[in-house]
């Protein structure tokens, strides 16, 4: 859940390492030196050959002659530091040029070495850096896979959301996020997390129904040592872990009156006493918290507290459902196929397309489960269709549009559309039934039933029903 930064002696081999030199004997005598740690080592002799490398791959780190024919080193940090800022630039000098290199330092540059060179000193300075560029690069791709998961905006409604999104996350004001079960709370929490300037910082999810009052405190204020039977240890709580980073406290409806007091307190003076300490720590920490419960509602009832209510939704978002969001259908159903396909088939296995019938079946269903329900849906078709096709009957929707049902939470379409579908939830129904009880034979089926083989087939093509 959290952002943890994992590196090992082993990954300084991840760094691409440029030595810059004009005298062939230091940039071998570095070459070799550098090795040694795994790292890749690329030589040049001229700044203008380095330019021409480094707009052609990329480098970690760049060792550099200061005194150099043509363009000298110190042109050539400048010329890095306007194009590549996250290059760490180490300026080789001799004894005449260190008041040069003391100068490129505040200009820049992240260390010197004087020939002769310290071994030691070198791989040292590498090591130091390396773990600082490779925990970069590790945020950097988290960020990116974050960025990566798609979140399906394809109607007026949610791309509201997404622009509210975007705007919210270059701020630090706590966020209430207000939906159904299932609508995607969380996932937007994510998202403005990792929208926002912290997001290689810490996110860190609680949900509040899971825990009873003194386990939710000792987990998000921490506990001394001897607190209370079990404590240990001293522990540190979340609200202090995330450090500047994000805590998303989920269904925050179910906290209880007395926490929701401790809670409003934090937020105001931004300070936390651990459980059994005496001395208040400063926190410092995004808030967002979630509710698939009405905050508003609660207040008037005198359910939540209405000074916390107004603390925690500087800015609301609210979710519509997924009966509310119909035209996000098609292409979450798409999103969802493609994700689930390739977890769950071996490479070369074709992901299977709907067919329009079982796409008029998801657009129609009524879902109780919003987002949730419908992924859940995909999920468990991709593991039982058959051929290339997912048709309705691998859905396996409850059919909960029962036509009396659907008449009165429906819009109301025209007589014959109405009845047409009515006649094809029976016919679905009802041929499944029959084929269900001849095991698939048709024939037997037909005969069952009153009809003749090739009417019985007409109506299964049309419903897209197979014998399985
Ligand atoms: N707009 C969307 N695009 C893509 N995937 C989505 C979208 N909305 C939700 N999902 C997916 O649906 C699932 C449910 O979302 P999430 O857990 O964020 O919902 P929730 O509102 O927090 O649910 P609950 O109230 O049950 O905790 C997740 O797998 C999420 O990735
Ligand atoms: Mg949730």
């Amino acid at each position: 859940m959290s952002s943890q930064t994992t590196i090992s002696p082993y990954d300084l081999a991840n760094l691409n390492i440029l030595v810059v030199d004009d005298q062939e004997d230091v940039r071998k005598g570095l070459k070799r030196l550098i090795s040694s740690l795994g790292c890749d080592v690329a030589m040049c002799c001229s700044a203008e050959d380095a330019l021409q490398l480094l707009g052609a791959r990329s480098f970690d780190i760049v060792f550099t002659d200061l005194k150099m024919g043509g363009m000298s080193g110190d042109e050539l940090l400048k010329q890095i530091n306007q194009r590549w800022t996250d290059i760490d630039v180490v300026l080789i000098t001799g004894h005449g040029t260190i008041d040069l290199a003391v100068a490129c330092l505040r200009n820049g540059a992240s260390h010197f070495i004087t020939k002769p060179f310290d071994n030691k000193e070198i791989l040292a300075f590498i090591e130091r850096a390396g773990y600082g560029i490779l925990a970069r690069r590790q945020a950097k791709d988290r960020a990116a896979n974050h960025r990566g998961r798609s979140i399906i905006a394809a109607d007026a409604k949610m791309r509201a959301v997404m622009e509210l999104v975007d705007q919210v996350a270059q701020h630090k004001v706590p966020v209430l996020i207000e939906g159904a079960s299932g609508t995607g709370k969380e996932l937007i929490a994510r998202e403005i997390h990792n929208r926002s300037p912290v997001h290689s910082k810490p996110f860190q999810a609680i949900n509040c129904i899971a825990l009873p009052d003194t386990l939710l405190e000792s987990e998000l204020f921490g506990y001394k040592k001897g607190a209370f039977t079990g404590a240990h240890k001293d522990s540190t709580g979340l609200f202090e872990r995330v450090d500047g980073g994000t805590v998303f406290l989920d269904e925050v409806s179910s906290m209880s009156s007395l926490f929701q007091g401790k809670l409003l307190r934090v937020l105001q003076e931004k300070t936390i006493r651990p459980l059994g300490g005496n001395g208040e720590r400063t926190v410092d920490f995004r808030i967002i918290a979630a509710s698939n419960r009405n905050l508003e509602e609660l207040v008037k009832n005198g359910e939540f507290r209405e000074d916390l209510y107004y603390r925690l939704q500087v800015m609301k978002i609210s979710l519509p459902t997924l009966k509310e969001r119909k035209a996000c259908i098609p292409a979450l159903a798409g999103h969802f196929l493609k994700q689930s396909a390739s977890e769950f088939f071996y490479d070369d296995h074709p992901c299977p397309e709907l067919s329009p019938a079982a796409m008029e079946s998801l657009l129609e269903h009524n879902w109780q489960g919003n987002v949730r329900e419908l992924e859940n849906t995909i999920k468990r078709a991709l593991v039982i269709f058959k051929g290339d096709r997912i048709l309705p009957s691998h859905l396996g929707l409850a059919d909960d549009s029962s036509l009396a049902e659907s008449l009165f939470t429906q819009p109301l379409t025209s007589y014959e559309e109405g009845k047409q579908k009515a006649i094809a939830t029976f016919q679905r129904q009802y041929v499944e039934a029959v084929l269900q009880r001849t095991s698939g034979n048709i024939s037997r089926a037909a005969e069952m039933c009153g009809l003749t083989r090739a009417a019985l087939q007409r109506i299964m093509r049309k419903l897209e029903l197979e014998r399985a």
